[in-house]
C-alpha cells in the first residue's frame, strides 16, 4: 500500500518522466488520466505511460461531471479571476484530484502524485483537494524533488530509459485545455510587453479574419443554467462545446493578462474561452433583468470571492459550499433568454427576456402610458438628500 501510487498523468514529457522516476524509487505506478475535454489520443498516451513503466492506466471521462458540478456552479456564481480569467484550469484541478483520490482508494494505493511544477498554482489545487478529501493519503510531487531543471535534461532521461515521447511535437507554449477553455503561457509570452503571436491561440480565429457578417445566437437559461442554443436543447457538455465552435469562429473570448499567482509571483498568461465568455455575459445580463438591485449588487462581491476560492484551490471547503448555497438561491428566478450578437471578436448582448423580468415598461417609459407616479419623487428626494443639506 505504501509503495503503490496513483499519478495524475497528462501524457506529456513531465509526467512520463515522473512515471519512471517513481518506478525507479520502487513505487508501483498507476497512471490516472481524466478526460475533461483536453483532446488528444488517449490510447496513444496509454501506450506511452506503459512504456514509461506503469502497472496500470486508468482513463475516466469526467466531462459531464466537470460541466455540471464545476463549470456551471462557477458560471452561476459569475466567477472571473481578476476580471479576465474564467478559471478553466483552476476548475479542472479539484475534479481531477478527486478522481485521483477515488482511484487511490479503489486501487488501495497509499499515495498520489502530480506533475505540477513547484512554482505554480496547480500543485496547491491538487494537494489541498487531496488533503480535504483524503487526509491520510501521502502526496508526491516529483517535479519539486528531482534535480532535472531543463526540458533537455528530461528528454535525455526519457531517451536513456526508453520512454516513448514525441519531442518534435512540442509547442513553444505551455498549454492546458479543457471544455471550458485553454490557458497558454511561456515562450515569447514571458515578456509581458510582447503581443501574443497568432499561433499562440488554439480555439479562436484572429478576429481580423472572422466573418464580416454578425451571427446572432440565443441562449436559453433555466434557473441559472444554460440549456438551449437558438431554441434547441443541449446537454451541458455539448452546449459548451457548440458555443466554443460558434464563438471561436468569430474570434471571441481571448484575454491577455498579468495575473497574481497564489504563490506570490505575477505571471503573464493568455486565455481563450469562447463559449465561456458568451455564457458569462449572457448569464450576467439575464441576472440584471430578474434580480433586484440589492441582491444583484451584493452578488457581485460574492463573485469576486468565489473566483478567488476557485483560483486558490479552495473548492472543497466550507466557505465555497456556503457560497454555493447562496448562489443557488439567487438563481431561482434566472430563467429566460438572451440574444447575443457575435462579430469580429466581440460578443454583445443585444436582447433579453424572462417570465421573471422585473423590468416594467410602463414604469420606465417616456412615452404615453407612463405609470410612474412623479408626485412621490419630490418627497423621496427630500428625504434621501436630507443628511447632506446644509
Ligand atoms: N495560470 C492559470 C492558473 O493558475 C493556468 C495555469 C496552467 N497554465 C498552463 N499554461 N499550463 O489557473
Amino acid at each position: 500500500m505504501d509503495k503503490k501510487i496513483v499519478l495524475a498523468y497528462s501524457g506529456g514529457l513531465d509526467t512520463s518522466v515522473a512515471v519512471r522516476w517513481l518506478a525507479d524509487k520502487g513505487y508501483e505506478v498507476i497512471a490516472y488520466m481524466a478526460d475533461v475535454g483536453q483532446g488528444g489520443d488517449f490510447q496513444k498516451l496509454k501506450k506511452r505511460a506503459s512504456s514509461a513503466g506503469t502497472s496500470k492506466v486508468v482513463i475516466e471521462n469526467l466531462q459531464k461531471e466537470f460541466a455540471e458540478d464545476f463549470v456551471f456552479p462557477s458560471l452561476k456564481a459569475g466567477a472571473v479571476y481578476e476580471s479576465k480569467y474564467l478559471l478553466a484550469t483552476a476548475l479542472s484541478r479539484p475534479i481531477i484530484a478527486k478522481g485521483l483520490v477515488e482511484t487511490a482508494k479503489k486501487e488501495k494505493a497509499g499515495c498520489i502524485a502530480h506533475g505540477c511544477t513547484g512554482k505554480g498554482n496547480d500543485q496547491v489545487r491538487f494537494e489541498v483537494t487531496s488533503m480535504a478529501l483524503a487526509p491520510d493519503l501521502k502526496i508526491m510531487a516529483p517535479l519539486r524533488e528531482w534535480d532535472m531543471l531543463s526540458r533537455e535534461e528530461e528528454i535525455e532521461y526519457a531517451g536513456e530509459k526508453g520512454i516513448d515521447i514525441d519531442v518534435t511535437k512540442k509547442s513553444p507554449y505551455s498549454l492546458d485545455q479543457n471544455i471550458w477553455g485553454i490557458s497558454i503561457e511561456c515562450g515569447v509570452l514571458e515578456d509581458p510587453w510582447n503581443e501574443p503571436p497568432q499561433d499562440a491561440y488554439k480555439m479562436t480565429v484572429d478576429p481580423k479574419k472572422a466573418p464580416n457578417k454578425a451571427e446572432y445566437v440565443e441562449i436559453g437559461f433555466e434557473k441559472g443554467a444554460p440549456v438551449k442554443i437558438n431554441g434547441k436543447k443541449y446537454n451541458p457538455v455539448d452546449l459548451i462545446v457548440t458555443l466554443n465552435e460558434i464563438g471561436g469562429a468569430h474570434g471571441i473570448g481571448r484575454t491577455d493578462m498579468v495575473e497574481n499567482r497564489l504563490v506570490g509571483i505575477k505571471s503573464r498568461e493568455i486565455y481563450e474561452a469562447p463559449g465561456g465568455w458568451i455564457l458569462h455575459k449572457a448569464h450576467k445580463d439575464l441576472e440584471a433583468l430578474v434580480l433586484d438591485r440589492e441582491l444583484l449588487h451584493f452578488k457581485e462581491s460574492i463573485s469576486l470571492k468565489y473566483a478567488e476560492l476557485v483560483y486558490y484551490g479552495l473548492w472543497f471547503t466550507p466557505l465555497k459550499k456556503a457560497l454555493d448555497a447562496f448562489v443557488s438561491d439567487t438563481q431561482k428566478k434566472v430563467t429566460g433568454s438572451v440574444k447575443m450578437k457575435l462579430l469580429k471578436g466581440a460578443a454583445s448582448v443585444v436582447g433579453r427576456k424572462s417570465p421573471n423580468s422585473l423590468y416594467k415598461k410602463e414604469m420606465a417609459t417616456y412615452e404615453p402610458g407612463d405609470k410612474f407616479d412623479r408626485s412621490v419623487a419630490e418627497g423621496f428626494i427630500k428625504v434621501w438628500g436630507m443628511p447632506y443639506k446644509r
